[in-house]
């Protein structure tokens, strides 16, 4: 077959010319920003206008009853929503350069916050209501070629959300130019129907291409890891709507999973034929993408299925804001949070509660994490006065539709959800609008189940509601789980939402007890608006506190291994992310969560180790808490010490002299996944704990020690270059020179032997020289009013982590922090490589 290829020649007319392929470009530097438009900043996008602050109570201060969490009189919300400046205008504006000749362009924004409307040359090209989907923008009838203006006004209103929601362009923006005709990019579409018996993997595949005439062909080539083109359609005739569609028979396919991230290319080809014969092809457009084989079911029987093997999900819910860096997405970040999920083996994300950046979900393909992607926290009825309840009516399809067109290429996603808490779960129209929606997803995509997070079992049951999903999802009381079951003609159910257990890194309250929060709920007996505020603001780290209407790590996990129906569940959550500081809604200054495994920073609380003694099943894990370094006053004083380890049994020595030799049991709720001592006397020295496998083998041991003076500032750093999931650094790692690379450096104050001084609270400064520049830092303390972005922070209880990012070209970037009040000093230098 003779093809005349046209990609690559440029036709030179005027100024610029379009070349005869298709191009995708960036548009990430050289924007203007303005709130008012009279004053106006460079940015790159993407970009938050609001997370470099200031903190202050005023920003959506929000005189609220949240009623989800049983709150029945309205009390002041200072930080639920970030108390951050993300409320009101913003205005972007950059010169877009349309080549002579281009017959055809458009932008596709992954997200923007909030309210877009998009101009082209002063002309209106474009609006989406929802701040979290991805939408495409026309631009042919507004273009000319040259430089043309694009501007995006965004409006973010008042009591618009439950969380911090970030502002601004957060997410990219990408120019597609390309001829008139063209492929249409979300209408590609591959996705395998099943494996046989005898391992062949049958794949559809689909597109439609847009303003053909009829001497166009389509031609798909699905290539395998290695680079192997292994199938290809031949020429396809296009349809009189454009589309195309074909199948491929995979032999020894390699399936996607979280544990073997294969991916396979899928190259799509417009050529027109003629008129030289009918072998003559010359390529009109083309379009490749990444997606995986594999296959996902979901049955009474078998459970959740993934190619064909019962697994139960271990996930954790995340919100999308990235701590200090706010909502603006960065891929430096997400492989961070990815890597650290990954290590404590979590193998599922659920984008709590909206659709997902395409960079997440990319980086979840090839690293391999499941995902529910998620759509709404509301639906009609609102959950806050200005909510996406507004725009359901009209919009709701339309963003479904988008979130299922944009991302059902993409392997990681193991099920749509069409709603998070929704009112109408217990209402009579409820199941008819569940209906639809999962009906909307079924058309658009026939390969993934779909799920909701319900929060009534008894109304959603009642309703009909939760009998609707594919995969009933029940967010907390997992205690009514063998009730449930009982209602459900599915057969299974999903823990859609566990845990929200709360804590704060490094802080021990005494004395050590299980604590539900009631009394900061309104409806308690006991309630004190005025108590709360004489508290400190923050949670204990013994991993006893949760929510009234919650529960802790082990209640949920005694029904996901007793229950064969329970197919999994999703954490609340694995990162703090920023608002919904519960238990401290009504506590200034408490700007953002007491939830995740992880703190803002990142940096791993005490719960990190317990779900990874529970749910690595590669690696073993011996960690202690709490930290030995009491002052005097907690000398003689009842200190419980707990071992999270999947070992069975421990036995534990202060200063040599044991404490005890237990082994895990279901006496109460507490013994069965983790280790207690919980009568041990507080004295200095070495507390020592030795782990014995289920055969009372010796298999390790972990010490902790009582530091001495303050003497030294240890800094390790992590890059995505690094061989190591995040904790595991080893110094020297670079950072790519691409602009938007960033590395983590984790600083700690420590005596002379490396032991964290866990209470230092000391400001330290830091300076970056060289090859890029400081981004933002962070101490994962919920009530601090500190910038993100000025080099300068408090540690909070001896760490925090700065955030650096490397230059366009490469050097040696080098930071500096010091620790004025005691005169310490530390440098790394981080190279900055091509
Ligand atoms: C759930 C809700 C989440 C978050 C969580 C806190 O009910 O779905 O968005 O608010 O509670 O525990």
């Amino acid at each position: 077959m003779k093809r005349l290829f046209a990609i690559g020649v440029i036709f030179f007319a005027g100024l610029a010319a379009f070349a005869q392929q298709r191009q995708e470009l960036l548009l990430t530097d050289d924007w203007q920003f303005s709130r008012d438009k009279q004053q106006w900043q460079t940015v790159s996008v993407p970009h938050d206008w609001a997370i470099s602050g200031p903190f202050d109570k005023k920003w959506d201060l929000q005189c609220v009853a949240i009623t989800q969490n049983g709150e029945t009189t309205p009390t002041e919300k200072s930080g639920r929503s970030g108390a951050l400046p993300w409320i009101g205008k913003g205005h972007y504006r950059r010169t877009v350069t349309i080549p002579a000749g281009t017959p055809h362009a458009e932008l596709l924004f992954d997200g923007a916050m909030a309210e877009p409307t998009v101009y082209l040359n002063g002309q209106k090209a474009g609006y989406w209501a929802y701040g979290y989907n991805t939408f495409r923008v026309d631009l042919t009838p507004f273009m000319h070629e040259g430089d043309n203006l694009l501007e995006v006004d965004l409006n973010n209103l008042e009591e618009s959300s439950r969380w911090y929601p970030g502002a601004g362009i957060y997410r990219p923006v990408t120019l597609i130019l390309t001829p008139k005709s063209r492929l249409d990019d979300w209408s590609l579409f591959v996705y395998t129907t099943d494996v046989d018996d005898k391992g062949v993997a049958h794949v559809t595949a689909q597109g439609r291409a847009l303003e053909t005439d009829p001497s166009m062909v389509a031609v798909m080539t699905l290539i395998d890891p290695s680079g192997k083109a292994i199938a290809t359609s031949g020429d396809m005739a296009v349809n009189a709507d454009g589309s195309f569609f074909t199948k491929f028979n995979v032999a020894n396919p390699q399936l996607w999973s979280p544990e073997t991230p294969y991916l396979y290319r899928v190259r799509t080809e417009l050529f027109k034929t003629g008129p030289v014969g009918p072998d003559h092809h010359v390529l009109v457009d083309s379009k490749e993408f990444k997606t995986g084989l594999r296959t996902i079911r979901v049955s009474r029987e078998h459970g959740f299925q993934l190619n064909g093997q019962t697994r139960k999900l271990k996930g954790v819910c995340l919100h999308h804001d990235l701590g200090p860096l706010g909502a603006a997405i960065n891929k430096s970040a997400l492989i961070r949070q990815i890597k650290t999920l990954k290590e404590m083996g979590c193998d599922a994300i659920r984008t709590s509660h909206n659709m997902p950046s395409q960079w997440q979900m990319e980086l979840c393909d090839s690293l391999g994490m499941m995902v529910m992607a998620e759509s709404f926290d509301m639906w009609v009825h609102p959950k806050c006065k200005n909510g996406y309840a507004r725009f359901f009516n009209e919009w709701s399809e339309r963003d479904i539709t988008h979130l299922v067109l944009a991302n059902r290429n993409h392997p990681a996603i193991v099920m749509w959800s069409i709603g998070n808490e929704i009112w109408e779960q217990w209402m009579g129209h409820g199941p008819m609008m569940a209906k639809r929606l999962q009906g909307l997803c079924h058309g658009l995509d026939p390969s993934r189940p779909v799920t909701q997070g319900m929060d009534q079992p008894d109304g959603a049951l009642n309703s009909g509601f939760a009998q609707t999903m594919e995969v009933p999802g029940f967010n907390y009381r997992v205690y009514k789980y063998p009730e449930n079951i009982q209602r459900l003609p599915q057969g299974f159910l999903l823990g859609s939402e566990t845990a929200s257990t709360v804590s704060s890194r490094g802080v021990y309250h005494f004395p050590v007890a299980p604590n539900d929060n009631s009394k900061n709920a309104s409806w308690h007996k006991d309630y004190d608006p005025k108590a709360i505020q004489q508290r400190d603001g923050q949670c204990c780290s013994y991993d006893l506190e949760y929510c009234p209407w919650s529960n802790l790590p082990d209640d949920d996990w005694a029904q996901q291994d007793d229950l064969d129906y329970v197919i999994g569940e999703f954490v609340w959550t694995g990162y703090d992310y920023l608002g919904e500081p519960s238990p401290y809604d009504e506590y200034w200054p408490s700007r953002s969560s007491y939830f995740g495994i992880m703190d803002l920073a990142g940096l791993p609380k005490d719960r990190y180790y317990l779900y990874r003694s529970h749910w690595n099943k590669d690696q073993h894990t011996i960690h202690l808490l709490p930290h030995w370094s009491w002052g005097k006053q907690r000398k003689g004083q009842v200190t419980p010490v707990y071992c999270y380890t999947d070992y069975p049994t421990a036995e534990l020595f202060l200063n040599g002299k044991s404490q005890g030799k237990i082994t895990k049991n279901t006496k109460t709720r507490l013994d069965r996944y983790r280790l207690r001592w919980n009568e041990v006397k507080y004295e200095p020295g070495e507390l020592r704990v030795v782990v014995y496998d289920a055969n009372g083998q010796q298999a390790g041991e972990q010490t902790l020690k009582t530091a001495g003076k303050p003497a030294r500032l240890q800094l390790d750093c992590w890059t995505q270059h690094s061989p190591f999931p995040p904790f595991h650094t080893i110094n020297g790692a670079p950072l790519q020179a691409t602009g938007d690379d960033l590395a983590f450096i984790t600083v700690s104050l420590t005596d002379k032997d490396g032991t964290l001084i866990p209470d230092a609270a000391d400001q330290l400064t830091f300076e970056v020289s060289g090859a890029g520049r400081f981004e933002a830092v962070c101490n994962g303390d919920a009530t601090s009013l500190e910038s993100f972005v000025k080099p300068t922070m408090r540690l909070f209880h001896g760490q925090l982590v700065v955030v650096v990012r490397g230059a366009k070209t490469p050097g040696t970037l080098t930071l500096t922090v010091a620790d004025k009040q005691r005169r310490l000093k530390n440098k790394i230098e981080i190279p900055v490589i091509n």
